[in-house]
């Protein structure tokens, strides 16, 4: 570990440069400030601090996920509840400026902290221009290590003509600011941003066609939970065109023409929307930093290539986050931050990747950790299934949020916890008891013998457990 730093400097030298200050930095220089009392920066070219998740992702999707849903619950719960009168109407730009005074409040925070742990917040969109110097402007600094954790981009519709003008066009940056509800939107790609913005929209009165190139949407996920997911989201309205290939969109100046073709027989269709919403994926956003110039491999899906700990083929070099291999959460990228900062320091820095949650915010939310069902049965595992639905929650009954199941997939032997995944009220903060559990490396029997607080949420957790046994305690 280096010694603690004496005396004044400039500070032209750092111990560590963070190129970007999204989720992995987040608690990455603090951390990093904190065990080894080095010199750290960031540098950051937006105009605020937090990336894409506090400008244009994570933060204000939510704001607008929790805002819409409100109107929901107004419109369909509140009379039933005895709460009379007419429900609100949206003021689009008032939902707006409560969306960018979260963002700002958030960013603003990180502000703080960066002040409060001394960590200088570097100006402008760096590069490398040799292993040990970041230059960012004019400026060039030196640094003993530098931590690549530049996140993503929207990446665009693969081999079709689409031409995102981030106004009739969008991806998810646009979606978050359009200059009013638009009447119909089209969805490309029915994955978590599709599905996510795809609701607030469909909340707010819009109608929303998805038109994804598989035949389930979120195809990653649990195949029981996407069926599920598939039926609560056409009860809510959205319309789902499956197996579908998008070839063409056409834009005049306020509407899209939308071309796709059908892969099981190979027709051609049109729709038409005031906007289209872009969300075929992401992919990673190094340009301009001079990776290729230094000799960094990358591999064929043009993510930075690193060793088990973080480090890229120039030594000095590390890189986490969305710029690297894995899922594109922040959360990923936050614990990456932290790893690699204990791996400078010469520490042993390590990421569960088997227990890595991953939640889809809408309602009801949708959170899964560890191996599907499917992924089970391709390993020719052994395993066995814990199933309890929300219908059998007296709180979620009482809530209107009935909807939805707990299930819990443990070793058929040993009744170690491989997997769980959750449809229903709270899902994404239901997840983590599975995922303490699957770090403590439990069994489905010790969820099962925890008592749970009644009535919650959390006690369908618990009967899924039961249910990987004996069965659940209300069935
Ligand atoms: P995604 O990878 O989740 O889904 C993309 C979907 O588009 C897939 O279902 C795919 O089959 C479909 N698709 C691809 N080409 C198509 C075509 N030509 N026509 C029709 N459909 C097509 O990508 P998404 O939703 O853009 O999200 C990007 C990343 O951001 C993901 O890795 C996601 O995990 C992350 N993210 C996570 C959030 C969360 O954790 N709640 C929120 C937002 C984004």
């Amino acid at each position: 570990m280096p010694p603690p730093r004496k005396g004044k400097t400039t500070w032209r030298q750092y111990d560590v440069i963070v190129i970007g200050s999204g989720p992995g930095r987040r608690t990455w220089p603090p951390s990093a400030a904190r065990s080894w009392v080095v010199k750290t920066a960031c540098v950051e070219g937006r105009e605020t601090l937090g990336g894409t998740c506090l400008n244009v992702g994570c933060i204000p999707s939510k704001a607008l996920l929790h805002a819409s849903h409100q109107l929901h619950e107004a419109e369909e719960n509140f009379a039933k509840m005895g709460l009379k009168g007419k429900a609100p109407t949206v003021d689009w730009k008032q939902m707006l400026s409560y969306k960018e005074d979260v963002i700002g409040q958030n960013t603003k925070g990180i502000e703080f902290l960066f002040k409060k742990n001394k960590i200088d917040w570097l100006k402008g969109w760096g590069s490398i221009p040799e292993a040990g110097k970041v230059k960012v402007g004019d400026e060039t600094y030196e640094t003993k290590n530098i931590i690549v954790a530049t996140g993503s981009e929207a990446s665009s519709v693969p081999g079709a003509e689409v031409e995102i003008d981030e106004k009739i066009v969008v991806t998810s940056t646009g979606a978050l600011e359009l200059g009013k509800i638009p009447k119909k939107m089209v969805v490309i790609g029915a994955g978590v941003i599709g599905l996510e913005m795809g609701s607030v929209y469909s909340r707010l009165g819009t109608e929303v066609e998805v038109i994804e190139f598989l035949d389930k949407i979120t195809p990653t996920m649990d195949q029981e939970v996407s069926r599920n997911f598939q039926r609560l989201l056409g009860k809510q309205g959205l319309n789902f065109t499956m197996g579908a290939a998008v070839s063409k969109v056409e834009t005049t100046k306020t509407k899209a023409k939308i071309t796709y073709k059908l892969r099981k027989d190979d027709s051609e269709h049109t729709t038409e929307a005031d906007v289209v919403l872009v969300a075929t994926g992401r992919k990673p956003f190094t340009d301009g930093l001079g990776l290729e110039a230094l000799g960094i491999e990358t591999t064929k899906g043009g993510q930075v290539k690193t060793d088990g700990h973080w480090a890229t083929s120039v030594k000095g070099i590390y890189a986490i986050g969305d710029a690297i291999e894995g899922p594109m959460l922040a959360h990923k990228a936050e614990d990456e931050g932290m790893a690699c900062a204990e791996v400078i320091a010469g520490k042993a820095g390590h990421v569960n990747y088997n227990v890595i949650p991953s939640v889809i915010y809408t309602h009801p939310e949708v959170a899964a950790v560890g191996a599907t069902e499917q992924e089970l049965k391709e390993a020719g595992k052994a395993y066995k299934v814990g199933k309890f639905s929300f219908m059998g929650n007296g709180r979620a009954k009482a809530n209107f949020a009935g909807d939805g199941f707990v299930k819990i997939l443990a070793d058929k032997e040993t009744d170690r916890i491989l997997g769980a995944h959750i449809i229903g009220p709270a899902a994404g903060d239901l997840i983590h008891e599975i995922c303490v559990g699957m770090e403590f490396g439990a069994a489905a029997e010790d969820i099962a013998l925890t008592c749970h607080a009644h009535p919650t949420y959390s006690e369908a957790v618990r009967e899924a457990a039961l249910a990987c046994g004996d069965g659940p305690i209300h069935s």
